[in-house]
């Protein structure tokens, strides 16, 4: 009903738990590029709340960088086709680089950046995925650093939205599947 308000929506990772595993993958980065520089490239806007806490996880030296692609619209199903509407602001040549998303599901989207970042000779190209559904994986990939894996439920906070709403809410809940839709 419209008076359902996302306090009402079921938790999945509380804010302690989501800290907690970014805190796990932060310690795994900075292991696996010590006395390296990483590139963070963050998928907008979905990637921007979880770049923003796992950067600040890691003590390697970094920088940011944003991409934004063709996104899923206002409803809760893939258009199935990706195209880039924001690109790179410095060149990925020679440098370590991972790609930061907050879900993976269908694949479309990182199979499509990892192909076109790959063509810019990066020493290494990695992906740091807050949430996989690999139940609604349509192309083949995997992510190097993977926060929870999850069944095939809509989710929302945490950077994620449903019509571009809930992103600021922060922790991670099941959106209601008898939700209205919004316009
Ligand atoms: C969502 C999510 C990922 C992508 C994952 O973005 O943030 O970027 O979909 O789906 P896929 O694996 O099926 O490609 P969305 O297109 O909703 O844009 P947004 O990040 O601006 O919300
Ligand atoms: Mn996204
Ligand atoms: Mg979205």
């Amino acid at each position: 009903s419209s008076t359902l308000i996302h306090k009402d929506f079921p938790v999945l990772f509380s804010e302690e738990q989501i800290h907690q595993r970014i805190a796990e993958i932060g310690k795994q980065i900075d292991a696996d590029y010590a006395g390296k520089s990483v590139v963070l490239i963050g998928v907008l806007k979905g990637a921007a709340i979880f770049l923003s806490d796992l950067a600040r996880a890691i003590t390697v030296q970094c920088t940011f960088d944003f991409v934004a692609v063709s996104s899923y619209g206002k409803g809760q199903r893939t258009s199935g086709a990706v195209k880039l509407i924001k690109d790179l602001d410095q060149p990925i040549e020679g440098k370590h680089i991972i790609v930061v998303e907050d879900i993976l599901d269908t694949g479309l989207t990182l199979n499509f950046l990892r192909s076109l970042f790959g063509q810019h000779r990066p020493a290494s190209l990695r992906i740091a995925a807050l949430l996989d559904k690999p139940s609604r994986r349509l192309e083949q990939i995997e992510a190097d650093y993977v926060g929870f894996k999850i069944p095939n439920h809509f989710v929302i906070g945490y950077g994620m939205d449903y019509a571009e709403r809930f992103r600021n809410v922060p922790d991670i809940r099941l959106m209601p599947p008898d939700y209205p839709e919004l316009h």
